[in-house]
């Protein structure tokens, strides 16, 4: 049963606090780099998202809270007045195509490069990702992040409850605290990456505490109801290794159930895994399943629907899927009619620029 005690299908329509959902299909976050080279989002952005209004919500990409926490070459940010003016012009066009949108903002510690952001990365604890970052001049090795200091960890937490002020403020229904896939929430809970031995780390108690204190200050600032979270339990990407998952989410998950936030979203949730059951019972409020699909390796020829409709079964409020919105404007269409979907391009043109890959998957003809 999900939260509203009942089991429905992917084209019904939802509540997300105070948003009524046309259909339980959300699109997933994606970084595709086409920010202008300081993060500012421009026309293009605008027309990609607009193309994808009828989604029951899109999350926006991964977009940098400040300076230091940039991952990639052009990716957006939310921490200049500038930026505020270019998502303007996205949501602007995502809500007069009729569409509701949070942007997940994601600060990626160790997962960045002075060679993108001008600045040596931060983290919980010096250790380096073990894999090359992508650069505007290709893949180089990742350096040794600094240790953030106490006072960097608090400078964090307010960078991120004012990128949630501007976020509203650019005309955003919410925010998603991206605590997920190895960035920087995730290399505070992981034991690999947080070799902690202040209130930040050690036990499973000091490993939430950031994303805890991020989250919480991101509700003060904006209101819960408007505030997602986004978590990966178990998932590995970008050198992650927990070796206390199950206590882990359970902890984040009991620690922040009673805070009335919008929602948990879960990646790669598996409904015939025992922790999504734990999540979904820890949890009061709307549940995001990201259905695990096959990956790398492209996704299955109906995007995931069958995937997805396990996941409401099983419990799921909504169902969020990544490549069958990349390659599809007019998914929730598609769906709707049983026609077939385009598949996904190209390794994503994601370093590309321009509108190949981005703008131009077509809808069908109307
Ligand atoms: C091109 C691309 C970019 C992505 N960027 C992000 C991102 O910015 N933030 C995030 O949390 N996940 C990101 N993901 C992961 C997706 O949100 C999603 O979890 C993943 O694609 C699995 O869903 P799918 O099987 O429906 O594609 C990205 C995935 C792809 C394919």
């Amino acid at each position: 049963m999900n939260s509203e005690g009942t089991v429905m299908d992917l084209l019904s329509p939802a509540r997300l606090g105070p948003l009524d959902l046309p259909n339980r299909l959300v699109m997933a976050p994606m970084t595709r780099n086409r920010a202008a080279a300081d993060g500012t989002p421009g026309p293009l952005m605008a027309a990609y998202y607009a193309q994808r209004a009828t989604a029951g919500l899109i999350v926006a990409e991964a977009t940098t809270p400040n300076a230091v926490g940039r991952t990639y070459p052009n990716i957006p940010g939310i921490y200049a007045p500038e930026h505020v003016a270019g998502w303007r012009g996205v949501t602007g066009a995502v809500r007069a195509a009729g569409g509701r949108m949070f942007l997940q903002l994601q600060h990626g510690g160790r997962v960045g490069h002075p060679a993108n952001s001008g600045l040596v990365p931060l983290a919980p604890s010096p250790v380096a990702l073990g894999e090359p970052v992508h650069t505007g001049g290709g893949p180089l090795p990742a350096p040794v992040p600094r240790e953030m200091t106490v006072r960097d960890v608090q400078a964090t937490v307010a960078d991120f409850a004012a990128a949630a002020r501007n976020a509203v403020a650019a005309g955003f229904d919410g925010v998603e605290v991206h605590a997920a896939n190895g960035y920087l929430l995730h290399q505070f809970l992981a034991g690999n990456t947080n070799r902690r031995t202040d209130a930040y780390g050690g036990t499973v108690a000091g490993r939430v505490r950031f994303t805890v204190q991020v989250v919480r200050a991101v509700a003060a600032a904006v209101g819960a109801e408007r505030v997602g979270v986004r978590i990966a339990p178990g998932v590995t990407v970008n050198g992650i290794a927990e070796d206390d998952t199950a206590v882990l989410y359970r902890t984040l998950a009991g620690e922040l159930a009673g805070d009335g936030l919008a929602y948990l979203h879960v990646v790669f949730a598996d409904p015939g895994d025992a922790l999504f059951g734990e999540l979904r019972a820890a949890w009061p409020g709307v549940l995001i399943g990201n259905p695990r699909l096959p990956w790398p390796g492209p996704p299955p020829a109906d995007g995931g629907r069958a995937a997805g409709e396990r996941l409401l079964a099983a419990g799921a409020d909504l169902v969020a899927l990544g490549r069958a919105f990349l390659a599809n404007p007019d998914l929730v269409e598609r769906l709707r009619t049983g026609a077939p979907l385009n598949p996904v391009r190209d390794r994503y043109l994601m370093y590309t620029g321009g509108a190949e890959g981005y703008t131009d998957y077509p809808a069908l003809a109307s």
